[in-house]
């Protein structure tokens, strides 16, 4: 499973290959918004702009999906390496920190501790389904044990 290490939270947190950014951090109680997406955000349609994160590390790149077109409008005028949660599908093990417009209190030593630290790869496509009648009483078996 693919890793997103959350830099500013100081979690890392697996998700499935192509799991949109925005969901798998409000699935595991990571705040992405400040004051302004907290009292009303879009719900991930791309048109707020409050769901920044800065990409600190992109294990063999391209981690995220590529920009969407809304991302390349409502972006111009910010760093190459913000992307909107809400836009961003998670392909690789990736290190982010979430409200880059935000102070990173200690920056230089929390982001070289995260760096040191190194993110899995992890597999690029979904677990295989069993195939077989023999394969899938197999799986119901080891569900069962464990
Ligand atoms: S949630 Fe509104 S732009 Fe991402």
């Amino acid at each position: 499973m693919p890793v997103i290490r959350f830099v500013r939270e100081g979690r890392d947190v697996e998700c499935f290959p192509g799991e949109n950014l925005r969901e798998v951090a409000m699935r595991e109680g990571i705040q992405l918004y400040g004051l302004k997406g907290q009292l009303g955000n879009c719900g991930g349609c791309g048109q707020c702009v409050t769901c920044f994160v800065a990409v600190v590390a992109d294990e063999g790149s391209q981690s995220l999906s590529v920009r969407t077109p809304v991302e390349e409008a409502k972006l111009r005028r910010r760093p190459q390496d913000w992307r909107l949660a809400c836009q961003a599908m998670v392909e690789r093990s990736v290190m982010v920190l979430t409200r880059p417009q935000v102070r990173l209190p200690d920056a230089p030593a929390r982001l070289k501790a995260a760096s040191e630290a190194p993110l899995p790869l992890g597999p690029t496509a979904w677990p295989a389904l069993p195939e077989t009648e023999e394969d899938l009483s197999e799986a119901a078996t080891a569900d069962e044990e464990g």
